[in-house]
């Protein structure tokens, strides 16, 4: 059974995570920038392995099998365009004006794991419609209210709290049976980061956990459906927006390992 200690780094591991939070925030920025029209979600993928392993780091998805997958994820990156939400898997699908992609990256860094998300409107913001611009500034949004909730003396509850508030004030939906997790020696670790919660519940958050918090947003229901390539995508086919951050829970307050 994992006990509270499990869920604790130590300030030396930390400084680890920062390092490699660095690094990724890095390699996801350029990719951010080689997005365009025309530019194929494999030629993202295989700048994504050629600069992590250029650093001598490992990709976290490559051969990892995420839980209710029948087999292991054979790519770097995850690249879930419209209204796929997660897991969307690289290929020569060629990106259009008024697409947005999510671009979903995990680097290893001396054995330990860091994990972003951005999304991304490829043509820039003013290529996709009102609502989708909308959808990505309250998902991002949401991202920052659960970050900054993820203070010692907080509970889990209140991180899923901050980011439900904000995805309902907007009028759109949390995507349901998606979460965060912890992160460190695995990619995907105790406890589950729920985007959803309700304030003073669930885990006490203490110095030295390591979470990733990773809102996924849906403009119409929250409900989705597993994609023949194993990817998730939305029921209605209402387009969905990720962000994701690695946050350790320090004395001072959350400090985002994966700033960019
Ligand atoms: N990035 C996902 C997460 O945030 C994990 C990807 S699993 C993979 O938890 F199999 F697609 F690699
Ligand atoms: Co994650």
């Amino acid at each position: 059974m994992a006990t509270k200690k499990d869920l604790i780094k130590t300030e030396q591991q930390i400084a680890i995570m920062a390092e490699g939070g660095r690094r990724l925030a890095e390699v996801l920025a350029e990719l951010r920038d080689a997005v365009r029209p025309g530019v194929t979600t494999l030629e993202l993928d295989r700048m994504a392995r050629l600069r992590i392993t250029g650093f001598g780091d490992a990709p976290s998805f490559l051969h990892y099998r995420p839980e209710g997958a029948a087999r292991a994820y054979p790519y770097t990156l995850c690249a879930s365009v419209n209204d796929v939400v997660v897991h969307g898997q690289p290929s020569d699908y060629a990106l259009r004006e008024g697409d947005i992609v999510k671009l979903d990256l995990g680097l290893r860094h001396e054995g330990l794991h860091l994990d972003s998300a951005i999304t991304v409107p490829v043509g820039g913001m003013d290529a996709v419609p009102k609502d989708v611009q909308k959808l990505l500034a309250a998902t991002e949004e949401s991202l920052r209210a659960g970050v900054k909730a993820a203070a010692p003396g907080n509970r889990l509850g209140d991180i899923g709290y901050a980011i439900a508030r904000v995805a309902r004030k907007n009028g759109f939906s949390i995507a349901e049976g998606l979460t965060g997790h912890g992160i460190g020696a695995e990619l995907h670790e105790a406890p589950t980061v729920f985007n959803f919660g309700d304030k003073g519940t669930g885990l006490e958050l203490v110095e030295g956990m390591v979470i990733a918090i990773e809102p996924m947003i849906a403009i119409g229901s929250g409900e989705i459906v597993q994609l023949r390539d194993e990817s998730w995508g939305t029921r209605d086919h209402s387009w969905a927006a990720h962000f994701e951050h690695t946050v350790a829970i320090t004395a001072k307050g959350p400090r985002v390992l994966t700033m960019r």
